[in-house]
């Protein structure tokens, strides 16, 4: 009964609410909680406001950032080709992502040419050299008797958890489990190892 009451109040408030323009928007979320069904409408009423604000302060910049994406989009064609003339499967990689997946080695890694060693030694060159022969790093006792030349898939084997593969090694490292992650950053690392963008 009472809730009946309290329709009978909300539709009542409706009405009213709609007959007074202006001022339904005040009356209206008062109204949908007392039913309690259209609470949906207040939800995206109320967000809606203040998300129109922001939206109208970024449209300037927003300009700018659609005027720079093609001049950005250009320097990565140069590295889709090269991506698209390494072996498969490394030629289907994803510079972009390679790029990101990189940002997690860069904190111990250069791959530049005469990059310095960090926390790690440096890789450029890294395919096609043998373990631990970073004449001036000091590498663990484990990566020191690893005895492998690195190639992609002893690579891809190495960073998917290296805890793992060398238990005792310096590199603390998580691992990248994704498989297409692991794919991409060597993909990048081919080419940004062997003197290419970095
Ligand atoms: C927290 C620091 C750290 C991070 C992050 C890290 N590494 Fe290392 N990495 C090392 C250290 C230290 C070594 C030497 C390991 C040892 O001696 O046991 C190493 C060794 C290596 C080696 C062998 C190098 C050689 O000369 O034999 C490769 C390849 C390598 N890392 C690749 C990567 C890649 C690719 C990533 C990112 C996905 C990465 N590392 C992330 C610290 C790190």
């Amino acid at each position: 009964m009472r809730k009946e009451f309290g329709l009978a109040v909300a539709l009542g408030a409706a009405l009213l609410a709609t007959a007074c323009g202006q001022q339904s928007e005040t009356v209206m979320p008062k109204q949908s909680s007392l039913i309690g069904g259209d609470t949906t409408a207040t939800a995206e009423a109320t967000p809606a406001a203040p998300a129109a604000a922001p939206a109208e302060t970024a449209a300037a910049p927003g300009n700018t950032t659609a005027a720079a994406a093609p001049a950005a989009a250009a320097p990565t064609d140069p590295t889709a080709k090269l991506i698209a003339e390494l072996p498969a499967p490394y030629n289907m990689g994803n510079w972009k992502n390679g790029k990101v997946q990189f940002s997690k080695c860069l904190s111990c890694h250069t791959a530049v040419s005469g990059g310095a060693n960090l926390t790690g030694p440096h890789l450029f060159g890294i395919f096609g050299r043998k373990s631990a022969s970073v004449a001036d790093f000091m590498y663990s006792d484990p990566m020191k008797a690893y005895n492998v030349v690195w190639d992609a898939a002893k690579i891809d084997h190495w960073i998917e958890n290296p805890g793992k593969v060398l238990p005792g090694s310096k590199m603390i490292f998580v691992g990248i489990k994704d498989a297409q992650a692991r794919r991409d950053v060597i993909a990048y690392l081919k080419v940004a190892s062997s003197g290419g963008p970095n």
